[in-house]
């Protein structure tokens, strides 16, 4: 029911129409705790089919299914077993990951149909995070798009380019909360706020699952990584993690409970400890929460080698122990470890693990292999695979994606005139500066399946295009790590013999974004800075792009720079959406997902953060305190509470006012909203309506992202300065206004109370209709009794 809802809300917020919402996306908190089974999964056909091959399966055969292998490029420590050949035979396989051509996988699927003694099909899996060969933005720079219709095609192009190479199961979305950028895989994921972060793993769930999972061109989504990864301590990855229940329902959850309510297949249990229990083996989080309260039905793969991972936890001394505990705690299969293979039969004969247990766990692989229809169509039809790939309307798309997918920062005016950007066409020469500038290698992100260079049209080569090679001089300058005096002597020269300068710096996409990336330092890397500097003080207009997986703190390049966009890695359409924006053919819409620190020492930085006994409200936190009520307050004595740019931020071309905010009411009643929310007065419409009327008061065509937040005082538990509780894009004509209804239901007020109930309590409300979480004016509600 909330999916089908959602989905018509999506499809009728589509930037296409360029119409606002007619009624909001529902808040993850709305996601009912009895969450509808996926019926994809469960057809009464195939159930048939299943409990009849159940009856004919040896425990080993049993076991089998719920053993994964990387029969590829491993993406993490080696098993080194290499027999895949020979354990397919024998049936001790259920799934391979990291193949990727319809040649290998139908050589592997041919001995598990042909030469297996059921000729069960094997699933083949992949990491295709943010496209296959059509490589879109990072999903960071996707959801500054903040268009869950956009991520939505660009999931449906990757799976029918990753289906065509017969993968059938993708390991994503990764729906982790990140509010620390040390942590190198916030550019996997949507950001730090749960509401967006719900809307966005919907999004990716209907694209790759599409209408139905066993249309050939559909994949399995994969839900990672059960739960709280993001919240590595420091930042640094595969770190332990301490959430409090409640913090864990209100942040953390909500994506991972979006991403079940819209059918995801399949779920990935993560790496790190959760209050000390390893999230692989956490019968809590696994049982409890997934399957008992959400009705998950789906399968639970392992993260790589986790299951091994608990003796290095320090929660089992041995192998075996380490396969039972996470087995009984409910992780289905056992990606790379092997640890399954080796002992989970015997564990069954010795009576530690029940078989019945493992017959479930066997259905559950073999529900999703039936619900997409593997056992009808086992293999890839190769003669198609080529012609899948980097279709003309793919590209268009990875167009689009990559131009909305833009944070413009920053955008002052040179020397007094206009503002910098768009560039106009009378700058006759533009020094192109910067190891990011012709760069095929870091456009595609850390985590690129089937991408390939040679497919990515970097900056130079479309500015190139764009306005002659006459007109274009590029120099390097630097390495991104490293570099000479020499490369530094000729980007100085170059830029002082032309008209403007766009630099292109930022990080090295594989090593320094994504997996085992954290950094402890968020500055540019290598002798970057210094070029920005001595750039900068050559005196011309200095556009600055910069490529990153995550946030940099950059305070100089914030004061010297006048107009910096975020261009995170934008995937095989990098230079044409750059320089389509440079040059004002499109109008910057992204906003940031994330807050962006002006220090590290201010992380974990998020906006939706507790207020303190002694917020630094009305203090100019801009110097050390200078008396005692500036000191004892809550702040550091050497740096700004506030970020560089809030969550929500992003400068356009254009600039709109926000006025005319209105509600339909002013009071609400706690128990009516109970009510609502706990089933016993099923509303169709909504508690409560606020609008806004925007107008686009500049010069150009713009899209504008309009936030709703919320914020609760009077409540038993202390609830964020702000919460996101809805948002529309809209498209406005200069001069045009358009008024933003967002109707608000029950679970917009409710949170997580003292028993860990989902309730609504007696509030004060404060509401804004506001361009980012930092602005906007306020409108008052109250929750009585
Ligand atoms: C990552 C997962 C990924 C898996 C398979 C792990 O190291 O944490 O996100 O899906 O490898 O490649």
């Amino acid at each position: 029911m909330t999916t089908m809802m959602l989905r018509s809300t999506v499809v009728a917020c589509s930037l296409m129409c360029c119409q606002p919402l007619p009624a909001q996306i529902p808040s993850p908190a709305a996601i009912r705790s009895t969450a509808a089974i996926p019926s994809q999964l469960t057809d009464a056909n195939s159930e048939r089919k299943l409990e009849a091959l159940l009856q004919k399966m040896t425990l080993d055969e049993k076991v089998g299914q719920l053993v994964q292998y990387s029969a590829g490029q491993t993406t993490g420590p080696g098993t080194g077993r290499t027999d895949y050949d020979d354990m397919i035979r024998k049936g001790e396989v259920g799934a391979l990951f990291n193949i990727t051509t319809a040649h290998d996988i139908n050589a592997y699927q041919r001995i598990a149909v042909e030469q297996s003694r059921l000729h069960i099909p094997l699933l083949f899996g992949l990491d295709v995070i943010h496209g296959f060969r059509t490589e879109f933005p990072i999903p960071l720079g996707m959801a500054s798009s903040w268009d869950p219709e956009l991520i939505e095609r660009t999931a449906r192009v990757a799976a029918r380019e990753a289906s065509a190479s017969g993968i059938r199961w993708t390991f994503s979305p990764m729906v982790d909360i990140a509010r620390d950028a040390r942590w190198g895989r916030i550019s996997e994921g949507s950001g730090e706020d749960p509401y967006l972060g719900a809307a966005m793993a919907r999004a990716y769930v209907r694209g790759y699952q599409g209408a139905r999972l066993d249309a050939t061109d559909s994949i399995a989504a994969c839900a990672k990584h059960y739960v709280g990864y993001g919240a590595a301590e420091g930042g640094r990855d595969y770190n332990a993690v301490e959430l409090s229940e409640r913090t864990l329902r209100q942040f953390y959850l909500p994506p991972f409970h979006a991403a079940v309510d819209a059918g995801a297949a399949t779920l990935m249990s993560a790496f790190n400890s959760l209050n000390g229990v390893p999230s692989s083996a956490n019968p809590f989080t696994l049982k409890q929460i997934l399957r008992k309260e959400w009705g998950f039905q789906g399968l639970v793969d392992s993260d790589y080698t986790a299951v091994a991972e608990l003796v290095a936890h320090g929660v089992a001394n041995d192998g075996p122990t380490a396969a039972r505990k996470a087995f009984l705690a409910g992780v289905d299969m056992d990606m790379v470890s092997s640890l399954y293979h080796e002992n989970l039969a015997q564990l069954v004969r010795s009576r530690e693990v029940p078989e019945m247990d493992v017959d479930e766990a066997v259905r559950r692989v073999l529900r999703v292999k039936f619900a997409l229809g593997l056992f009808e169509h086992p293999y890839a039809d190769e003669t198609r695979e080529a012609a899948a790939m980097l279709q003309p309307e793919s590209l268009s798309l990875a167009r689009t994606a990559a131009e909305r997918s833009l944070v413009l920062l920053k955008n002052a005016s040179f020397s007094g005139g206009a503002p910098v950007l768009p560039l106009s066409n009378k700058a006759r020469t533009i020094a192109l500066i910067g190891p990011l500038a012709d760069d095929i290698y870091d456009m595609p992100g850390s985590s690129s399946a089937q991408g390939r260079p040679e497919d990515v049209i970097t900056l130079r080569m479309a500015l190139t295009q764009r306005v002659g090679a006459d007109r274009v001089r590029y120099a390097k300058g630097s390495e991104i790590i490293g570099g000479s005096e020499e490369q530094l002597a000729e980007a100085l020269k170059t830029a002082e013999q032309s008209d403007v300068v766009i630099l292109a710096l930022g990080e090295n996409a594989p090593e320094m974004t994504g997996e085992a990336a954290s950094r402890a330092y968020l500055g540019l890397p290598g002798r970057q800075q210094q070029l920005l500097e001595k750039i900068t003080a050559t005196g011309k207009p200095a556009v600055l792009l910069l490529f990153s997986g995550r946030p940099l703190t950059l305070p100089w390049a914030f004061e010297h720079v006048p107009a910096v966009l975020a261009a995170w890695f934008p995937g095989v359409q990098a230079g044409p959406a750059l320089v389509r924006t440079i040059f004002g053919e499109t109008n910057p819409s992204g906003k940031l997902v994330v807050s962006w620190p002006r220090s590290v020492g201010q992380e974990p930085l998020y906006y939706n953060a507790l207020s303190t006994g002694r917020p630094a409200v009305a203090i100019d936190l801009t110097h050390p305190p200078r008396n005692g009520d500036e000191k004892y307050t809550s702040r550091y004595i050497d740096e700004q509470n506030s970020p560089q740019f809030p969550f929500g931020y992003g400068l356009s071309y254009t600039e709109y006012r926000y006025g005319n905010l209105q509600m339909d009411k002013t009071q609400l009643s706690a128990k009516a909203l109970n009510d609502e929310l706990h089933g016993g007065a099923r509303t169709a419409s909504k508690a409560m309506t606020i609008s806004a009327e925007i107008t686009n008061i500049g010069t150009q065509a713009g899209e504008e992202t309009v936030q709703l937040y919320v914020r609760l005082r009077g409540t038993n538990i202390a609830q964020p300065v702000r919460a996101l509780s809805g948002f529309q894009r809209i498209a406005l004509a200069p001069g045009e206004t358009r008024k933003v209804t967002f109707a608000l239901g029950a679970e917009a007020f409710a949170f997580w109370n003292e028993q860990n109930r989902f309730s609504v309590e007696p509030a004060r409300v404060t509401l804004w209709v506001s361009p980012d979480s930092s602005r906007g004016s306020e409108a008052i509600l109250q929750i009585t009794n």
